[in-house]
């Protein structure tokens, strides 16, 4: 076993093995596709994103699509259409816009605790928690579907709406179902890192058509048409160019999560046997993106801790990303009034991405898990610095 660059060890990849690289279609294929619309002089909200619109309700199999110009703004316009009449319950481990959005539209966020094996919202601390609850948030975190019919069930208890926040999950399915329509309503993101690209681009799914009409003025300033705005909406909508990169991504989506899969595979295989490292929980009914493959370090079996290992990847070459630490709760936007979530800041402490991309084969995967394995071999060393 060779031995980690921190110790003095040639570094695994002299050139760097970068953390993501967006899986985005070839150019002269979106360059044809928006030409039409180009040559017409129609740049935004045109017959592009009616098709994209058209193709992921399809594909998703829900009654509702609505292109926005992100996720963020999604969950924004989605929160507004559903009015909750109190604090939005949400994981503390999530991205920062899933709360951003709650408190721009003036509500407060109640945070929950996840699970420390699947990362998910822990269903059973939230239902301690749902007292005067308005709506709840779950985010499909790193791509694997969050128990969403559990999420729904809990919901309906109290009768409030829920939100999927679906950054991460476009092509995931639950119990064979694709994500999109659980739930009163999905947002899905296409920024650069997620599984479907637009550049920037957000997917709004639901199949209440109240909740679509809202978002769908919504994006539009909430101008209907005769500038007599009917409430105080964004701008929010979809070009042209980013829902034709957003369709020829499409068109690639299952092979792109098909190498996705296979790679998280590798990755699976080779560190099943590295004491104190935990990959991410996915109930075997479920289908994951793998937007991110991200493991946890338990610092005992392990032998050095999260930061440590991720100093030790630093030297052999290997980025990799700390998400989602610091958890919300802590981060200073949203850290009033403080909460006590022990579970969660002790899973954002132990987490770490590895990198997973298209160009990534067998061997290189194969390199970052020796280096992983190393890393543990020489733990004493390590840790002594
Ligand atoms: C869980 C989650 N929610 C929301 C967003 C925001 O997406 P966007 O950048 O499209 O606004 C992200 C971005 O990475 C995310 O990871």
């Amino acid at each position: 076993m060779t031995l980690p660059a921190l110790l003095g060890g040639s570094p695994a990849f002299a050139d760097g093995l970068p953390f993501a690289r967006p899986f985005a279609p070839p150019l002269a294929r979106v360059t044809s596709r928006l030409a039409p619309s180009y040559d017409r002089g129609i740049l935004t909200n045109g017959p592009l994103v009616r098709e994209l619109e058209e193709v992921v309700a399809t594909r998703m199999g829900v009654g509702h699509v609505v292109a926005v110009a992100n996720c963020t703004s999604g969950l924004m316009l989605a929160l507004h259409a559903l009015a909750p009449a109190g604090p939005v319950l949400l994981p503390s481990f999530t991205f920062s816009a899933s709360a951003h959005a709650i408190s721009w539209n003036g509500l407060a966020t109640r945070f929950a605790e996840c699970d420390p094996a699947t990362f998910h919202l822990d269903l059973e601390d939230a239902a301690t928690r749902l007292d005067g609850v308005g709506a709840l948030m779950a985010t499909h975190v790193f791509g694997a579907p969050c128990r969403p019919s559990d999420v729904e069930r809990l919901a309906t208890r109290v009768g409030i709406p829920v939100v999927f926040d679906a950054a991460h999950g476009f092509g995931a399915t639950h119990e064979g179902r694709p994500l999109g329509s659980f739930g009163d309503v999905e947002v899905f993101s296409m920024s650069p890192t997620k599984p479907v690209v637009a550049g920037e681009g957000g997917l709004v799914t639901t199949n209440r058509a109240d909740v679509a009409e809202s978002v769908r003025l919504g994006r539009d300033y909430g101008n209907p048409g005769d500038y007599d705005t009917r409430f105080v909406g964004l701008n929010a909508r979809m070009s042209e160019l980013h829902a034709a990169v957003a369709l020829c991504s499409i068109d690639e989506v299952d092979m792109h999560l098909e190498i996705r899969r296979t790679i998280a595979g590798r990755y699976l295989d080779g560190l099943a046997d590295v004491p104190g490292i935990a990959t991410q929980a996915v109930d075997r009914h479920d289908s994951h993106t793998w937007k991110d493959f991200t493991v946890a370090v338990d610092p005992d079996a392990f032998g050095v801790s999260r930061d440590l290992l991720v100093q030790a990847l630093r030297a052999d070459g290997i980025d990799t990303r700390c998400y989602f630490d610091p958890p919300v709760h802590r981060q200073q936007s949203h850290n009033q009034p403080p909460v006590d979530l022990p579970v969660t800041d002790r899973v954002a402490s132990r987490v770490v991405s590895l990198p997973l991309y298209r160009d990534l084969d067998a061997a290189v995967v194969d390199r970052v898990v020796g280096v992983i394995s190393s890393v543990h071999e020489h733990a004493e060393r390590v840790a002594a610095g």
